[in-house]
């Protein structure tokens, strides 16, 4: 596929995803929606990929849904289409996703960097849900994703002022999982999701699966379905290749694709 709102490329088994609309500093049109989910897919359908980063500019990862696409939308077809729906796909992917954060990653910017698995920010970076501020309110997962990652007191008061929170607040209050200088940034998302590449391939993506299911079940529930994909874990060459490899003091080469 020929992609004209996305960059798409391989760097040994990660995908790398970059959204490449300068102009409007990576707003999030139909066009993007569409390359995105077809890119990730791509990724996720082939076997020598292990992991993915999308990422933006150094001025935006993205400023948000493309507010001039949006504008003259009725509510029939909002409501009709399902607007927005078509972002979920991506969290149906089960290879990691990581995004690589500068600048602005504001409305469906900040919800795409939460759909992803983890979010790594340059230092530069600045997040929020500046929706209130057009006459609406989140619409691709913000008040519910912002709310789970940062709690009820802070998720109300990016969505009910609009404020934008620095690199340094976000990794505080547990919405972003590291921060690095500005210009490391795609280095360290690469070495990072080149790392979990490395690993056992179905290990990776149930432990994914795992953490996941924390937001959507009780403790009770999601500590059985923890053990009951550890216990499975154990019919794996990876599981076998993994401890030997410690007890022999080498490196483990996983084949499990
Ligand atoms: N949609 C469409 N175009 C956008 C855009 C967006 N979300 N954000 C920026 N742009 C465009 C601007 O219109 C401008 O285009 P022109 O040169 O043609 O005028 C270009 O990108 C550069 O933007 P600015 O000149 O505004 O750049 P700046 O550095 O002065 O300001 C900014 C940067 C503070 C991010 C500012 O652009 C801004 O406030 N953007 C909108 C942020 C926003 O409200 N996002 C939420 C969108 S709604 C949403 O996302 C709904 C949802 O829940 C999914």
């Amino acid at each position: 596929m020929a992609y004209e709102t996305i960059i798409v490329e391989t760097r040994g088994k990660v995908g790398l995803i970059t959204l490449n609309r300068p102009k409007a500093l990576n707003a999030l049109n139909s066009e993007v929606l569409k390359e995105v989910v077809a890119a990730v897919n791509g990724f996720g359908a082939n076997p020598d990929i292990g992991a993915m980063v999308i990422t933006g500019s150094e001025k935006a990862f993205a400023a948000g849904a493309d507010i001039k696409e949006m504008q003259a939308i009725s509510f029939v077809d909002a409501y009709v289409q399902d607007f927005f729906v078509g972002w979920e796909e991506l969290t149906r992917t089960r290879k990691p996703i990581i995004a690589a954060v500068a600048g602005y990653a504001l409305g469906g910017g900040c919800e795409l960097a939460m759909m992803c698995d983890f979010i790594i920010a340059a230092d530069n970076a600045k997040f929020g849900q500046p929706e209130i501020t057009l006459g609406v309110m989140p619409g691709m997962g913000g008040s519910q994703r912002l709310t789970r990652f940062v709690g009820k007191s802070k998720a109300m008061d990016m969505c009910l002022t609009g404020r934008m929170m620095d690199a340094a607040e976000a990794e505080r209050c547990g919405l972003v999982s590291r921060v690095v200088p500005a210009g490391e940034l795609i280095e360290e998302a690469l070495k990072a999701a080149a790392k979990i590449a490395d690993f056992s391939l179905p290990s990776v993506m149930m432990a994914k699966e795992a953490v996941n299911r924390a937001f959507e079940t009780t403790l009770a529930e999601g500590l059985r379905f923890e053990r009951r994909l550890f216990h499975s874990l154990f019919a794996l060459d990876d599981q076998k290749e993994g401890m030997a490899a410690f007890a022999e003091k080498r490196k483990p080469n996983f084949t499990n694709r």
